[in-house]
This record gives structure tokens, C-alpha cells and sequence, in this order.
């Protein structure tokens, strides 16, 4: 299957804003070395071990996408993720066996880089001179810790980072990642927690050049993104495990929205959070009912996203088994 251009992907679901999407979608740059990347990073990992874990790989998706309000882009609308979910996942995904492909938004969180000081990073070192420097004590723990965690991933072939920043390349670059993982089967996880745009400007109608502010208020129609879920899940990786987010601000609705989403798009898990508490509990509603994730209290440092991670390996391992 030609993953260069969307339109070729839609079989089953035959969704036309999909593919008036992708059609109207300005090409990505890189498009064949990103998909020469992915097929070598499946390969790689296809017949790795570790862990009893086989060749899992999981896609996490981070941060948020951008709209573009002109071509030559001076203006955008943004969707706020700082992309501390997707990296937190993505190291103890690592950490599980699995190899992460971390598509996410330039810019933002990245993996082993949480822990780090709040400090710009020249100030953490120490400079005697050019050629003697070195990290500050206060600092040398996490710094060192954060350096080599990184470089294990990265040397075992585990980690493949794709950058994007606009909804137009996440949306191309999540269709070459999952039409590379299907010959995965039921290996293949998605995590998509990228806080995605719904609504943009197509690409033809948009202006080419700055808009002047001279001519007065901006009357601007958006158009709305077309969910990518049931594509993704029908047509594009139709074995791989799949899990998608749901962020509200409203707890009364949050439940509500993410069963929705989970019988609608056929999603295996939906993580349900809200904006103020996401970082100390999350609920993970399933066809069997719904499950309080929550963060060890009595650690400082602990993670919401450790036990959310190895209760999304539990599944998956039973998804697998359920294949098998
Ligand atoms: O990065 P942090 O600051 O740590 O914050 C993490 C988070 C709050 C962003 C994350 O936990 C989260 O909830 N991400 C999803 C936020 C979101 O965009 O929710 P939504 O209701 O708009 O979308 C729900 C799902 O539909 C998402 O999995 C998204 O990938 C998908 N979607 C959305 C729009 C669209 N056009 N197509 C899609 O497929």
C-alpha cells in the first residue's frame, strides 16, 4: 500500500472528509526518509526480544498539534500539551521491553528530560575553563541519570523520535507509522496522547502571506478535523491494540465522552483525565468497566504514568493472548 498518499488508505471506512483532508494536505517534507526510518526501526526490533515481550511496538503520540493560518506561517492556533504525558510513557514503555516510536511535537517534553532542572541547561555546568567543564554537584545525580537512560534506549535501537508541528503533519506522519506497524499484527500499540486539533483552515483556502492587520478584523471559517480514529483503527492498523485520550475541564462530562469515544471508534482502552488532576489520576474506561489510576502519594517523584503503563502492558499482553 502507498502510504505517501492518504487518499490510498480509506478502503472499509470510505470516509470523504478523510480523504479531502489528505488531499488538500500540503505534502510532508521527508516523507521517504521517514518511512525508510520506520522501516528500519520495525525491522530491527521485529525480531528482538526482551522481557518475554516479543517485538512490541507502541506509538505514543505527544504534545499538541498547530493550525497554520497562513502558508507562509507567521500565525497558527496551538492546542495545549506541554508533552509530559507522552514522555513519561514513552520511558516506561522503554522500560517494559517495548521499542516506542515518539512522534511528537517539536519543542516539547522529551523522554528522560522531566527530571531535569527547571534551569536552562548551560547553567547546571560548572566552567573552569573551555576545556574543563563540568555538571554542578546539585545537579550531577539527575543530569547524569537523565544522559544515560537516554543513551540505553537509544543504543538498543529502541527509541525513534519524529518531530512534527503542524495537524497536517502528525495526521501524514501517524498513517506512515501505522501502515508500517501492521506487519506487526496485535504487537502493534497506539497511545495517542497528542491533544490533536478539531478545527483548521484548508490548506487552499488559506492566505499565502501574512495577513495585515490593516484591513481590520479577521472573519476566519474553520473547518473541522476529521477524527482519525476509525480510519486508523478500520483501515490503516486494523490488529494493533489502540488506545486514545479524552481531556475535558468538566468532570461531569468526562466519563460520559470517553465511553462515547470508546464505542464510536472502537478503541480497546480510552483514558479519560481532566486538566487540573491529570497528573495525579487518570480513569481508564474499558468495555468491562472503568478503572481510577492513580499516582503513589507517598512517593515525591512517583509517576501517574507508571501504573497506567503497566496496567496498558497487562492488557495488551492479554490482547495478545487472546490473538494467539
Ligand atoms: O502533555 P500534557 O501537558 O502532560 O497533557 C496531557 C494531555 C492532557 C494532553 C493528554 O493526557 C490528553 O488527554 N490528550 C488528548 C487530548 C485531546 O485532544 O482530547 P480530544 O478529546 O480532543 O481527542 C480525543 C482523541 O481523539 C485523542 O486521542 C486524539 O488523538 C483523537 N483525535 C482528536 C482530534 C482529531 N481530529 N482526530 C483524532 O483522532
Amino acid at each position: 500500500m502507498d502510504a505517501s498518499n492518504g487518499s490510498q488508505s480509506f478502503g472499509e471506512t470510505g470516509n470523504a472528509d478523510i480523504k479531502c483532508f489528505f488531499d488538500s494536505a500540503p505534502p510532508l517534507k521527508d516523507a521517504s526518509q521517514i518511512k525508510m526510518k520506520l522501516e528500519q526501526f520495525i525491522e530491527n526490533n521485529r525480531a528482538k526480544s526482551e522481557n518475554g515481550k516479543g517485538s512490541r511496538v507502541v506509538c505514543v503520540t505527544s504534545g499538541g498539534t498547530t493550525v497554520p493560518l497562513e502558508q507562509r506561517c507567521v500565525r497558527y492556533i496551538d492546542n495545549f500539551s506541554s508533552g509530559h504525558r507522552g514522555s513519561a510513557s514513552t520511558e516506561y514503555f522503554l522500560k517494559s521491553g517495548y521499542a516506542v516510536v515518539f512522534l511528537h511535537r517539536r519543542g516539547t517534553c522529551q523522554p528522560y528530560c522531566r527530571s531535569l532542572p527547571d534551569d536552562p541547561l548551560l547553567e547546571c555546568f560548572e566552567v573552569a575553563n573551555e576545556s574543563n567543564i563540568t555538571v554542578q554537584p546539585i545537579h550531577e545525580k539527575t543530569v547524569k541519570r537523565a544522559i544515560g537512560e537516554n543513551r540505553r534506549a537509544v543504543m538498543r535501537g529502541a527509541l525513534l523520535k519524529l518531530p512534527f508541528t503542524t495537524i497536517f503533519e502528525y495526521l501524514q506522519i501517524l498513517q506512515l507509522i501505522a501502515l508500517s506497524t501492521r506487519s506487526l499484527g496485535s504487537s502493534a500499540l497506539f497511545y495517542l496522547a497528542a491533544a490533536v486539533s478539531d478545527f483548521y483552515v484548508p490548506w487552499e483556502s488559506m492566505a499565502v502571506h501574512k495577513i495585515q492587520s490593516s484591513s481590520g478584523p479577521l472573519d476566519m471559517r474553520l473547518a473541522q478535523v476529521p477524527k482519525m480514529l476509525s480510519v486508523l483503527r478500520k483501515d490503516w492498523a486494523p490488529t494493533a491494540f489502540c488506545i486514545s485520550f479524552k481531556l475535558e475541564t468538566d468532570t461531569k462530562i468526562l466519563l460520559e465522552k470517553a465511553g462515547k469515544a470508546l464505542e464510536k471508534y472502537d478503541m480497546h482502552m480510552v483514558v479519560a483525565n481532566e486538566l487540573l488532576t491529570r497528573k495525579e489520576e487518570v480513569i481508564v474506561v474499558t468495555q468491562n468497566g472503568n478503572i481510577t489510576v492513580q499516582r503513589d502519594k507517598t512517593r515525591t517523584d512517583a509517576d501517574v504514568e507508571e501504573p497506567l503503563i503497566k496496567l496498558v502492558v497487562d492488557r495488551h499482553s492479554a490482547y495478545l493472548s487472546s490473538k494467539s
